[in-house]
C-alpha cells in the first residue's frame, strides 16, 4: 500500500526523501508527493510514478531540513493530482500523509463542511487533516494534543506524518494496523512505512505499535506516547539489512533478480535449522510452542495471494507427514465467516510483508477465540510477526517485485521443516523416510540451480506465446497450487487472462474454452498422480491446444503428447512445488517484459496490502 518517508535533520531533506520515495515505491505507484518547509510549506504532487514527480520538480526549489513524501495507492478517490499526498490542512499550516483507511471519514468529512471546511481531495486523508485543525482551533491546543484527541475519533486503519509551517521542528506521526519505522541517525530523524529507505542513514529503528504517537523534534530525543496519553520508553532495535538486498544487483528487474536468488533464499530458509548430518530440523521460534503443534486437532492455515499457495502446499505437506488435518481460508473470507475456533487448533499465519490487513484481522479473531498463533513472515519486525504466538522468519532477504517469488518457495521451505519437526515429535515419520527427505530437502538449492538454466528455453516459448489472450494452468497433487500460483504470475504481471485448475476439474467447466488458441500448461512430473495427468493431457491434445509441459527431467511420455517440454530435476513429490514454480515465473517474467510491462510495479497492485 502506500509508502511513507520523512526526514528532519541538518542535511537537505529533498534528496533523501526523493530516495526513500523510489526505495517504497513498490507499495504503491499511481500517484506521489512531497512537502518541504522551509519558511514556506510547500507541497508538490502529481499521478503518476515517482519518476513523474521528480521530472516534475525539476527546477523548482525545494530547500529546508524537514519534509514528508508518499507514494500512493488510491483507496478513496481516483489517482489523480489532486488526491496525491501530501494533503493541505484548510490554512495551508499543516500537511499530512497517511497510509490506511479512515473508515469513518463519511461522517466526519459532513461535519467538517457543516462548520465550513472547503474539501480539495475526494481522499479519508484530507478530512483526517481538517479535523484535526479544527480541533486546534476549538480547543486552543497544540498541534500534538490535537492529532491524539483526533486520532481518539478515528475508526480505520493509519500511518501518519504530519508537518507543521509553524514549527519547523517537529514532525508527528502515529500509527494503527499500518507499519511505520522511525530511524534515529546523529541529530536526525527518518520515517518510513518500512525499514528500506532508513539502510544508508541508521541502523537504529523504532517499531512504532499500534495507536502509539511519534513525537520528533529537533535536538531532542524521541519521545513516544499512546493515543490514550501514556507516555512509553522507545525500545530503540538495531537492523539487520544490507543495502544489496536492495537493488537490482545486474539484474534488469527485481522480479529476475528474485526468481535467480532462491537458491540462495531457501538455503537461507534452511540455514542453522536443518542438520542433516545430525538428522535434525530445529526451528527456534517456534520451539515453546513445538508440543501445541503435536497435539493440535487442527491447523488453519491463513494467508491471502501468493502466500496462500504456499499454504496450499502446506496442507498437503502437513497432512502427508504430521497427519494433522489442515485447513486452508483466505484470510479475508475467515475473517467474516464465523469460524468454528477453539483452544486446540492453531492458527498458521503466512504473509510475505507481515503487514496485510486482512492476515492480521484473521490474527486477531482467532485470538479472540483461544487459538494458538504462528507466523510465518518474511519482513523482520513486521506486526504480523509481533502479533503472533510464536513463529519462523523466511528470512528469503527483501522481496521488492511486487510479483512474489522467492518469498513463495520460502514459504513452503519453512512449513515443510515445521511439518518435519511435528512428525518427527508426534512420530507419523519413520527415521528412516525423516532421513531422506532431509537430504532430499538439503540438495534442493542446487536443483534450483539447475532449474534455472531453462530460462533461455522458457524465454524462446514465451516468444511464441506472448500474445495470447488466455492461458490454463493444470495440474494435481502438489502440482495443483503450483498451477495456481503459475496462473497468478501470468495475471499480474503480463495482464493475460490466466485460470490454475486441478488437471481432472478441467473436464467440468475450462474444458469448453480450449481451442487451438490456448495454450495449457501441465505440471506433470513423475510422481503421484502422474498416469492420470497423462489422461487429462490426452483430453486437452484432442481439443488441439498448444500443451508446455513441466516435467521430470529423462520423461519421454509427456514429451510424447505436449509441444514443449521443460525439465526439472527428479526430487521428492512434496519438493517438486519447490522446483516446478520457478520455470512458470520465468515464462510469466519473459511474456510480461515482450509485451512491454512494467513487471516490477504491475499496474493495480500494490507489494504489501494493508487495508481491507
Ligand atoms: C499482494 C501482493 C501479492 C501477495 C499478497 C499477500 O496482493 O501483490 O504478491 O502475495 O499481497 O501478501 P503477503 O505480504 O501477506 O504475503
Amino acid at each position: 500500500m502506500c509508502g511513507i518517508i520523512a526526514y528532519l535533520g541538518e542535511k537537505p531533506a529533498y534528496p533523501i526523501l526523493m530516495k526513500g520515495l523510489y526505495r517504497l515505491e513498490y507499495r504503491g505507484y499511481d500517484s506521489a508527493g512531497i512537502a518541504i518547509l522551509n519558511k514556506e510549506l510547500t507541497v508538490i504532487k502529481t499521478r503518476g510514478k515517482v519518476s513523474e514527480l521528480e521530472h516534475f520538480i525539476n527546477g523548482k526549489n525545494l530547500h529546508g531540513t524537514i519534509g514528508i513524501a508518499h507514494t500512493r495507492w488510491a483507496t478513496h478517490g481516483e489517482p489523480n493530482d489532486v488526491n496525491a499526498h501530501p494533503h493541505y490542512s484548510q490554512s495551508k499550516n499543516l500537511a499530512i500523509i497517511h497510509n490506511g483507511i479512515i473508515e469513518n471519514y463519511g461522517t466526519l468529512r459532513k461535519e467538517l463542511i457543516h462548520r465550513g471546511y472547503e474539501f480539495r481531495s475526494n481522499t479519508d486523508t484530507e478530512t483526517l487533516i481538517h479535523l484535526i485543525e479544527d480541533i486546534q482551533i476549538k480547543e486552543g491546543v497544540e498541534l500534538v494534543e490535537a492529532v491524539r484527541i483526533a486520532l481518539n475519533q478515528v475508526i480505520g486503519a493509519y500511518a501518519i506524518v504530519i508537518i507543521s509551517k509553524n514549527d519547523p521542528d517537529m514532525l508527528i506521526a502515529a500509527r494503527k494496523s499500518s507499519p511505520l519505522v522511525v530511524g534515529i541517525g546523529e541529530g536526525e530523524f527518518f520515517l518510513a512505512s518500512d525499514a528500506t529507505p532508513l539502510i544508508e542513514h541508521t541502523k537504529d529503528v523504532v517499531y512504532l505499535e499500534d495507536e502509539e504517537l511519534a513525537i520528533i523534534r529537533r535536538g531532542h530525543e524521541l519521545k513516544i506516547k499512546t493515543i490514550k496519553n501514556k507516555e512509553k520508553t522507545p525500545y530503540i532495535q538495531k537492523m539487520e539489512l544490507n543495502l544489496s538486498a536492495l537493488e537490482k544487483g545486474g539484474y534488469e528487474h527485481f522480479m529476475l533478480k528474485e526468481i535467480f536468488e532462491q537458491p540462495r533464499s531457501i538455503k537461507d530458509s534452511m540455514r542453522g535449522r536443518l542438520n542433516v548430518k545430525k538428522g535434525t530440523v530445529k526451528l527456534g521460534g517456534i520451539t515453546e510452542y513445538e508440543q501445541k503443534l503435536v497435539n493440535a486437532r487442527r491447523v488453519i492455515m491463513v494467508a491471502c495471494g501468493t502466500s496462500w499457495h504456499a499454504a496450499l502446499v502446506g496442507e498437503y505437506i502437513f497432512e502427508d507427514l504430521a497427519r494433522i488435518p489442515v485447513e486452508v481460508e483466505y484470510a479475508s473470507e475467515f475473517r467474516y465467516r464465523h469460524p468454528i475456533l477453539n483452544e486446540d487448533d492453531v492458527v498458521i499465519a503466512i504473509s510475505q510483508s507481515g503487514e496485510t490487513a486482512d492476515t492480521m484481522a484473521a490474527i486477531e479473531l482467532a485470538r479472540d477465540k483461544g487459538a494458538t498463533i504462528i507466523g510465518i513472515c518474511n519482513v523482520v519486525g513486521s506486526s504480523i510477526a509481533r502479533a503472533t504466538d510464536a513463529g519462523s522468519y523466511t528470512h528469503a532477504g527483501p522481496e521488492i517485485g511486487v510479483a512474489s517469488t522467492k518469498a513463495f518457495t520460502a514459504q513452503i521451505t519453512i512449513l515443510l521443516l515445521m511439518a518435519l519437526t511435528i512428525a518427527e515429535k508426534k512420530g507419523t515419520i519413520s527415521r528412516l523416510r525423516y532421513q531422506e527427505i532431509l537430504t532430499e530437502l538439503e540438495q534442493i538449492p542446487e536443483k534450483v540451480t539447475e532449474t534455472l538454466k531453462v530460462n533461455d528455453q522458457v524465454k524462446f516459448i514465451a516468444n511464441l506465446y506472448k500474445d495470447s489472450r488466455n492461458a490454463l494452468y493444470l495440474g494435481r497433487g502438489y502440482n495443483f497450487p503450483v498451477a495456481l500460483e503459475g496462473a497468478l504470475k501470468l495475471k499480474e504481471i503480463s495482464y493475460i487472462h490466466a485460470e490454475g485448475y486441478p488437471a481432472a476439474e478441467m473436464k467440468h467447466g475450462p474444458i469448453a474454452l480450449i481451442d487451438e488458441e490456448m495454450p495449457v500448461i501441465f505440471i506433470a512430473t513423475n510422481k503421484g498422480t502422474y498416469e492420470k495427468v497423462l489422461i487429462n493431457i490426452e483430453e486437452v491434445k484432442t481439443r488441439k491446444a498448444k500443451i508446455i509441459a513441466i516435467v521430470t527431467e529423462h520423461d519421454e511420455r509427456v514429451a510424447e503428447l505436449a509441444d514443449h517440454v521443460i525439465e526439472i530435476p527428479e526430487t521428492e513429490e512434496m519438493l517438486v512445488p519447490l522446483l516446478a514454480t520457478i520455470p512458470l515465473q520465468l515464462l510469466s517474467y519473459h511474456i510480461a517484459t515482450m509485451r512491454g510491462c512494467n513487471v516490477d510495479q504491475p499496474r493495480n497492485l500494490a507489494k504489501s496490502v494493508t487495508v481491507e
